[in-house]
């Protein structure tokens, strides 16, 4: 795309000129007078037009996105979805046991007040004790907590995005590939994730949770709309950020909620 545009043989009236950020206007043919006669003769000058410095940013934007978009196509190419094909045997081996079994992982109910094994008045115990150590929480951290709780509340967006990406998505919902099978164990692994905030920010009294419940609706009901949507090299390069980026933000808020909490009662 041209990436500045010269027109001529156009008039313009100075105001014309200004507004168009267009400065190179000059008489032409027969001279139209001086001082302000000029100016109320404008409308036969010529301006030879250049692009204002907007228009050559607009049109460098442009280019610049066409390129993009030309370059995560090229990654879907029969040869380069191949090496994601071949790399199954290596996701069997070295990346679905990075998935924890089961039996094996935490729950929502190790950490917080449980009724089922604290009983009634245990129960209530504990939440007055998590109440009290969460009121001394700022309020700055409590916003911390709704983003990362509403970001992990989410999750119903995130497993769509990786079954658009090519070779890897899970296509029948119950695949027994490799890449699907992780898929779904990391789905089923993050979904704790936002129900052990869901569930602390609900028993701890400080969260209007109807307006968050309510946030996290219109989240989901929005979806996430991703650059290069179908390329797993583009989807994975971003997963490898965006998951360590979020484990040293929770982790970040974590210890910064728990220095908050008075130190008689911290755990
Ligand atoms: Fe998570």
């Amino acid at each position: 795309m041209a990436m500045a545009a010269t027109l001529s043989r156009l008039s313009f009236g100075p105001s014309s000129c200004k507004a168009n950020g267009r400065t190179n206007c000059k008489p032409s043919g027969a001279r139209t007078g001086v001082g302000s006669g000029v100016l109320d003769r404008c409308s036969t000058w010529r301006c030879s037009v250049t692009a204002t410095t907007t228009e050559i940013m607009a049109a460098r934007r442009q280019q610049e996105k066409k390129n993009e978009d030309d370059e995560w196509r090229s990654y879907l190419s029969p040869e380069k979805l191949e090496i994601v094909r071949q790399l199954e045997p290596w996701v069997e081996e070295h990346v679905l046991p990075l998935l924890k079994p089961v039996e094996a992982s935490w729950q929502p109910s190790d950490l917080l007040p449980d009724p089922a094994s604290l009983g009634s008045d245990g129960f209530h115990s504990a939440c007055l004790d998590l109440r009290a150590r969460a009121a001394c929480v700022p309020d700055e951290l409590l916003v911390c907590l709704v983003a990362n709780m509403v970001t992990e509340e989410a999750l119903p967006t995130y497993p769509s995005g990786l079954n658009r990406l090519e070779v890897v998505r899970d296509a029948t919902g119950a695949d027994g590939s490799a890449w699907a099978r992780w898929i779904r164990g990391w789905s089923a692994e993050e979904n704790r994730h936002g129900d052990v905030l869901n569930r602390y920010m609900h028993l701890c009294g400080r969260f209007d949770m109807r307006e968050v419940e309510r946030t996290v609706q219109r989240l989901i009901r929005s979806g996430l709309a991703v650059p290069a949507p179908a390329s797993p090299f583009h989807g994975f390069v971003y997963v490898a950020f965006q998951e360590r980026a979020t484990a040293i933000a929770h982790g970040n808020t974590a210890r910064l909620v728990g220095s908050a909490y008075p130190r008689r009662r911290r755990r």
